[in-house]
């Protein structure tokens, strides 16, 4: 599995030693505001053994983001395919998470930068979308600072997630490989 580097980050494989770090993560409600729960450290590690899952499936997944700085573990970015169906599906989805105190400094959209790159041009997908619930605007400014572009006639309802749930309503946002 290929490794990317950018200026501050290091996107590689998963190593036991992420788990610790990963499941502390997930256990901030800062971090897992937009999500349904905050995640006990073994649904923290089951995640990490889905990606690593859809990493032997497909070639390609979310990535181990780390700080080059420190050599410290600091969330993951990477492209993941939905396993759910909507009508934009099927799809590749990039998407990121990263812990509290490394927010607000251009990591995630450098990161997310260097994996469009990749799966543009090295894994030659045609089109790379993402998707968060409507409130999450750290999350949308991430799509928009890469150019990722919403038509409001996508915006859905997440299938996993019951009526009147107040995470429910989501937006999607694209970009086109030629949109490079
Ligand atoms: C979303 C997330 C990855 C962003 O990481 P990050 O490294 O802080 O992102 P960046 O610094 O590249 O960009 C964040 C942008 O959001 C902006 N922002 C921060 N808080 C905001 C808010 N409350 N409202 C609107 N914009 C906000 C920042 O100012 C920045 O934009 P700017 O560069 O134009 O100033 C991070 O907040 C995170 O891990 N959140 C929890 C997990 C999550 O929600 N993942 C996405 C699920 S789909």
């Amino acid at each position: 599995m290929v490794s990317m580097e950018t200026a501050r980050l290091l996107l590689r494989h998963w190593r036991s030693s992420d788990h610790p770090p990963f499941a502390r993560m997930n256990a901030d409600p800062r971090v897992m505001e937009f999500y349904p729960a905050v995640l006990t450290p073994a649904e923290s590690d089951a995640t990490i053994y889905r990606i690593d899952a859809h990493f032997a499936r497909h070639g390609f997944g979310l990535w181990a983001a780390e700080l080059r700085s420190t050599g410290h573990f600091i969330g993951y970015i990477g492209l993941s395919i939905p396993s759910f169906q909507a009508n934009f599906t099927p799809c590749v989805e990039i998407g990121w998470r990263l812990g509290a105190d490394h927010w607000g400094q251009g990591l995630a959209t450098e990161g997310a930068q260097a994996v469009l790159n990749y799966g543009f041009t090295q894994l030659e997908i045609p089109e790379i979308v993402s998707f968060t619930t409507a409130a999450n605007l750290r999350s949308i400014r991430v799509m928009e600072k890469l150019g990722m572009v919403r038509n409001p006639a996508d915006d859905f309802d997440h299938p996993s997630l019951p009526e009147g749930h107040p995470l429910r309503r989501h937006v999607l946002y694209r970009k086109a490989a030629f949109s490079l």
